[in-house]
């Protein structure tokens, strides 16, 4: 059974009757550009074939009632109540309806079945895949447009003020703004994007290390803080506003942790303004290159690789038909994406997998991943 049919059938069974709308949501994959969206910076990141879906149907009194087929309990609640509960994923949806609520929308409550196949905790932004799905769930039972940049600054809002993660812009962007077949250079101020093709010939595979990040809020908000130091330090809004030239000139008055984490911001920045400029030459060789220094500059000065990123990385760029390959997201744990030859992707995916468990005794999973759509209504 399809997750589409998967989230139609349970809600036959627990709620009666058929759903009204179907909608889904995709999970993302970051082919480069990280940590540089809350400094006003560049991302370049493609909406993934891997997504959560919600079947849903309006409801009269105000009330949400939401099953999860992937989650234990039901999260319940009325739109005249809304109050902070346990940290779990019943939060992203009543957060969802809180940020909507904050924006003047008047809601109308539903039933739904929420279901994913986005793994959580890997770097792939499930969290950012449920709350647009949400966020397009409310949008069809209280009749507002979908205007991609608004609804990601609200499920923003929602990490940032109710699940309390100071994440920035680039996974609800994508979620929310993605196109089959294309990845997306955003400009996180701005929040101006342009589709940007894949090499001819390539294919992006994600590398799951199979280790998962435990609570690393601190540490992300921790990073933040020391980006932040360090544009205080050069009197700029955000290192965005900062040439590398700008950076060296005064680097050595800085301590050393926001000098690292700026360095990384600064270059990466650079990074992906020339991978999208290689990707649209079709220089694949060029774009991996970038993915490698992409993944140094994560490793040494940002400092949020692992163990098992980095073996994962070396296992990939052993290959021949690996362009380039880094680690994806957040960081600390999850996943690693690689730009490969179309052809020999099925091959490359059983020689990394196997090589990774030789380096560290884990079973990864590696797959093939199709840039899909952005959060719709899909029925
Ligand atoms: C997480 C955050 C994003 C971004 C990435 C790192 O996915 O949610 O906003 O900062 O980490 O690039």
């Amino acid at each position: 059974m399809t997750l589409r049919e998967k989230v139609i059938t349970e809600f036959t069974d627990r709620f009666g009757g058929e759903p009204t709308a179907i909608v889904r949501a995709p999970g993302r994959v970051n082919l480069i550009g990280e940590h540089t969206d809350y400094n006003d910076g560049f991302v370049l990141p493609m909406a993934i074939d891997r997504a959560a879906w919600i079947a849903l149907r309006p409801r009269a009194d105000g009330a949400v009632n939401v099953q999860s087929l992937d989650f234990e309990g039901e999260t319940q609640f009325s739109l005249n109540d809304l109050k902070k509960g346990a940290n779990h994923w019943g939060e992203y949806v009543k957060g969802i309806a809180w940020a909507l609520r904050e924006a003047g929308h008047t809601l109308t409550g539903w039933d739904g079945v929420i279901g994913g196949d986005v793994p959580g905790g890997a770097g792939l932004s499930s969290s950012a895949a449920l709350e647009m799905a949400v966020a397009r769930a409310f949008a069809v039972t209280s009749g507002f447009a979908w205007d991609a940049g608004t609804m990601a600054k609200l499920g923003q809002k929602v990490e940032n003020q109710w699940i309390g993660v100071n994440s920035g812009i680039m996974d609800q962007m994508i979620s929310a703004a993605g196109k089959a077949g294309y990845a997306l250079l955003i400009d996180c101020r701005s929040l101006e994007t342009q589709l940007v093709p894949l090499p001819p010939e390539t294919v992006i595979v994600i590398l799951d290390t199979a280790t998962r990040r435990g609570l690393v809020g601190s540490a992300y908000n921790e990073r933040r803080e020391q980006c932040e130091t360090a544009a205080r330090f050069f009197g700029v809004k955000a290192l965005r506003d900062l040439t590398i030239e700008q950076f060296e000139a005064r680097a050595s008055e800085l301590d050393e942790l926001p000098r690292k984490r700026a360095r990384h911001v600064i270059t990466e920045n650079a990074r992906v303004l020339q991978a999208a400029d290689a990707m649209r030459n079709g220089d694949a060789a060029a774009m991996g290159k970038l993915m490698i220094a992409s993944h140094t500059s994560m490793r040494d000065d940002f400092q949020i690789s692992s163990d098992a990123l980095n073996a994962m990385v070396e296992s990939a760029l052993r290959e021949d038909s690996c362009y380039g390959a880094r680690m994806t997201g957040g960081g600390f744990a999850g996943c690693a994406v690689a730009l490969v030859k179309e052809v020999a992707a099925e091959v490359f995916a059983a020689r990394v997998a196997a090589s990774y468990t030789l380096a560290t005794g884990l079973t990864p999973n590696v797959y093939v991943c199709q840039a899909s759509e952005g959060a719709a209504v899909v029925s």
